[in-house]
């Protein structure tokens, strides 16, 4: 765990783990021009998290995105999955850069998806379309990246989700078919429906979620336990360089991956730490500024 700002910490990672991390997820900051507190949001928290505040300067908010991409990129396994983490104010620039980076179709490489995550939380505007969704862009640098969707997808069930026949059998087992170009398919209840691309089943924290940890934009461990068990294998390196509240982290340790985490906020690394040790992650080293303080 190390305590810094991002590229000089991905520079200094770059000698030992150039394209070796397998799996890296970043959700740094969305340009909200807010400044992010622990605990309550509003000026009664002394502890500032971070600021998000770039005084309307579009071009140095995009040069540190790129930056923070050109690092990533270079660290990113041949196959690896990068997921970068952003909402409607950024993500069309940072799809432009990471094509750019990204650009490799002899190799397959590039944009494999742009996940819309969705969810309900939040105030709504009158004055336009309650905005709630982020989207997740998941770029590859080769066709050969890591992807397991049955790991994370969905039971087919009774339910009808769309224009296939139902039938159901003597024993009351349902199966769901279509007829396409003469063929006949066949789905049963109890397959593995793969997941698509719009994620409206994870839910925000809610104030009282016993997995809260009071650092301001904390994502819930089941996003991540998706992006992880469908993209990476155990032991497999991941690496989060804006970890907040260590939820990348936590989460690989959980699943039985190794990580590397960073984030410029020392509120952050102690809630890591914090979230780790309660996960009885007692070996955990952290680093100031890439120098080893424990
Ligand atoms: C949106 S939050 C990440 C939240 C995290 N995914 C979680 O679930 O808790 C963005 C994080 O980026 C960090 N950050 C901002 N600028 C940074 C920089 N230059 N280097 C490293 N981290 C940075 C902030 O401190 C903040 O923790």
């Amino acid at each position: 765990m190390i305590l810094g700002d991002r590229s000089e910490v991905l520079r200094a990672l770059l000698p030992e783990f150039a394209d070796g991390v397998q799996l890296i997820y970043v959700d740094p900051p969305f340009m909200t021009g807010r400044t992010f507190r622990v605990g309550a949001q509003d000026a009664s928290a002394t502890s500032i998290a971070y600021r998000d505040i770039w005084q309307n300067d579009l071009d140095g908010y995009l040069q540190w995105l790129y930056e923070t991409f050109y690092y990533l990129y270079h660290l990113l396994a041949p196959d690896g999955c990068l997921y970068v983490h952003l909402d409607w104010r950024a993500t069309h620039y940072a799809r432009v850069m990471l094509d750019e980076l990204f650009q490799s179709p002899a190799r397959g490489g590039g944009l494999k998806n742009e996940i819309i995550w969705h969810y309900q939380s939040g105030g709504r505007t009158q004055r336009a379309f309650a905005r709630k969704h982020d989207t997740l862009l998941l770029y590859a640098k080769s066709s050969d990246y890591t992807f397991h969707g049955e790991r994370v997808g969905l039971r087919r069930g009774k339910e009808k989700r769309n224009h296939m026949r139902k039938e159901v059998d003597e024993n009351g087992q349902t199966s769901w078919t279509i007829r396409s170009a003469g063929k006949l398919y066949r789905y049963s209840e109890d397959m593995t429906m793969g997941l698509d691309d719009v994620w409206s089943d994870i839910s925000h924290l809610h104030q009282k979620d016993p997995e809260r940890t009071g650092y301001a934009t904390q994502k819930p461990a089941a996003l991540l336990e998706r992006i992880i068990l469908a993209s990476s294998e155990e032991n497999d390196l991941v690496l989060d360089c804006c970890c907040g509240s260590g939820v990348t982290p936590g989460v690989s340790e959980q699943l039985g991956r190794r990580w590397l985490a960073c984030d410029q906020s020392e509120v952050a690394i102690s809630v890591t730490l914090a979230r780790l040790l309660r996960q009885n992650r007692r070996n955990v080293f952290a680093l100031q500024s890439v120098k080893m303080i424990e």
